[in-house]
C-alpha cells in the first residue's frame, strides 16, 4: 500500500514511524514533512499541508492508496472532500463533520441537539451582549474564541473581571484573528480531564485508548494554556465503567448522531473530557484529528498494525470486532523553545540527540526542528520542538526512562515540564 501522511510536526512524525512498521506498505510519503521525517518517508516540502490543490496532484502522481491527515486545518478546508471526489482513500473527516472542531459553537448546537453531556454555554457575535452576559453569571467561566486558535483561544476567568479582558482581547483586539469574532461562553467544568480516541468509519468505530495531555506551560498546571507540554497513557482515570461511560454517551450518539445529520464521521475523533469525582463524562471539545502530544505515547504503545485499521476507516470498512493490542504504558515529555506558547526565539542547535541509547522503548519525535546550520544535526524551528516518548512496563518506568533521554538533550533556552505523568504515579 502506498500512503502519503499530511502533516509535518511531532503528531505527524509519530504516525510515520508506525506506519513506516506495517508490512502492508510499500511506499511512504509525506507532505511537506520535516528533516526528521524524510529519515522514514519521502517528504515534498513544497507542498504544504494547506495546499489541497498540491496535496491531490501529489496524491495522484504518486498513485497513493490511502492519505492520512494529520492537522486540523486542511480537514476544515475540505481536503477529504477533495481527495474523495478523486477517489482517493482518505482518513479524515469531510469539511462538513470537521466543524465539530472547527467551530465551537457547530459542536455545542450538535450536543445540545443529540444530549451528549456538556458544559452549560452561550454564543456571542456581539461584545456587548457577551459582557453583560458576564455580569449576570456571578460566576467563574470560561471563555473561548468560537474558531480554529491552535488550542490557545480558551480563557479561564475565575470572575467577570477577568472575562471582561478575555473577550476584549478576544473580539476588540484580535489576539486570535478571525477566530475571536463569535465567542462562546461557558460553565467551568471541575473534575480530571483526559483525551479519549475513538477510530470510526462513518457507522462503525474501533476504539483506542485514553491519553492525558498537560496543557499548561508550567509544572503543577501553572501558567498559560499551550497546544501541549507532554501526555501519557493509558490514564487511569479511565476504568473499565467510566470508559463505558464514554462509549454510551458521548462516543457512539456522536456517530450516530453525525450520520443522522447528513455527515457521517470518518477518522479518528479525539473527545476532550472532564471526568467527575462520580466517574461521570462531559465533552469539554471534540478535535476531528489526532491529539498532539498524545499521539506520541499513543503510537509508541500501540503493538497492533495501525495501517489496516486507519485504511478501512477511509473505506467504510472497519471491523468493530478488530481490536488494537496495546503495551502497558508510554510518556511524551516535549521540550519547548524559552517564551513558548508567547514569542520565543529559532535556531538554537540542538545537541544531545546522537548519543541517546535508542531502542524501542525509547524515540524523540520531532515536532519543530530542521537540520542544523552547521549541516550536523538538528536546529529548533518551532514553539514545541521534540517529544521524547518512552515506553515502559508501567507509566512510572517510562516517564523515568523519558526523563533520563531529556536529561541529556539541550539548546538555549530549553523550557520543559518535570511532571509529566504525576498525576498518573498520585493515584
Ligand atoms: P479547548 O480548546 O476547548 O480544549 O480548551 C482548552 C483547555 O481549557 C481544556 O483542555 C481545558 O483544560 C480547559 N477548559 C476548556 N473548557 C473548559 C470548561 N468548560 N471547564 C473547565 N476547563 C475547561
Ligand atoms: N494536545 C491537545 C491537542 O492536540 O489538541
Amino acid at each position: 500500500m502506498k500512503v502519503l501522511v499530511v502533516g509535518s510536526g511531532g503528531r505527524e512524525h509519530a504516525l510515520v514511524w508506525k506506519i513506516a512498521q506495517s508490512p502492508l506498505l510499500t511506499a511512504l510519503h509525506a507532505a511537506p514533512g520535516s528533516t526528521a521525517i524524510s529519515q522514514l518517508a519521502t517528504c515534498h516540502p513544497g507542498t504544504k499541508a494547506t495546499d489541497l490543490d498540491g496535496l491531490v496532484a501529489l496524491a495522484r502522481t504518486e498513485a497513493i492508496d490511502l492519505v492520512v491527515v494529520g492537522p486540523e486545518d486542511p480537514l476544515a478546508a475540505g481536503i477529504s472532500d477533495r481527495l474523495r471526489d478523486e477517489r482517493i482513500a482518505t482518513f479524515g473527516p469531510s469539511a462538513a463533520a470537521a466543524q465539530l472542531e472547527g467551530s465551537k459553537a457547530f459542536s455545542k448546537r450538535f450536543m445540545q441537539r443529540h444530549g451528549i453531556p456538556t458544559a452549560a454555554y452561550a454564543v456571542f457575535d456581539q461584545s456587548d451582549a457577551a459582557h453583560a452576559y458576564v455580569d449576570s453569571l456571578g460566576r467563574p467561566c470560561v471563555v473561548k474564541a468560537d474558531g480554529l486558535a491552535a488550542g490557545k483561544g480558551v480563557a479561564m476567568c475565575i470572575d467577570a473581571a477577568a472575562a471582561h479582558i478575555a473577550i476584549d482581547e478576544m473580539m476588540s483586539d484580535k489576539r486570535f484573528g478571525d477566530a475571536g469574532d463569535r465567542v462562546v461562553v461557558e460553565e467551568w467544568l471541575h473534575g480530571e480531564e483526559v483525551s479519549y480516541y475513538a477510530i470510526c468509519d462513518g457507522d462503525r468505530i474501533v476504539t483506542l485508548a485514553a491519553a492525558q495531555d498537560h496543557k499548561r506551560a508550567f509544572d503543577g498546571d501553572e501558567g498559560e494554556n499551550t497546544g501541549g507540554m507532554g501526555a501519557y497513557s493509558p490514564a487511569p482515570v479511565v476504568t473499565d465503567e467510566v470508559e463505558k461511560k464514554i462509549l454510551e454517551r458521548v462516543v457512539h450518539p456522536t456517530i450516530v448522531g453525525m450520520k443522522k445529520d447528513g455527515h457521517p464521521y470518518q477518522g479518528v475523533l479525539f473527545v476532550g473530557l472532564m471526568i467527575d469525582d462520580a466517574g461521570d463524562p462531559q465533552v469539554i471539545e471534540f478535535n476531528v484529528r489526532f491529539g498532539d502530544p498524545e499521539t506520541q505515547p499513543l503510537m509508541m504503545r500501540m503493538e497492533s498494525d495501525f495501517l489496516p485499521i486507519l485504511d478501512a476507516s477511509a473505506r467504510g470498512t472497519l471491523d468493530e470486532s478488530s481490536s488494537i493490542a496495546w503495551g502497558e504504558a508510554a510518556v511524551c515529555v516535549v521540550l519547548a523553545s524559552g517564551g513558548y506558547p508567547r514569542g520565543y526565539e529559532v535556531g538554537r542547535e540542538i545537541s544531545g540527540l546522537e548519543g541517546l541509547n535508542r531502542d524501542d522503548s525509547l524515540v524523540v519525535f520531532h515536532a519543530g526542528t530542521r537540520g542544523a546550520a552547521s549541516g550536523q544535526g538538528f536546529e529548533t524551528a518551532g514553539g514545541r520542538v521534540l517529544g521524547i516518548t518512552a515506553r515502559g512496563d508501567s507509566v512510572r518506568e517510562a516517564r523515568d526512562r523519558a526523563y533520563r533521554a531529556v536529561d541529556a538533550i539541550e539548546f538555549a533556552d530549553m523550557h520543559y515540564r518535570r511532571d509529566i505523568g504525576a498525576r498518573a504515579l498520585a493515584r
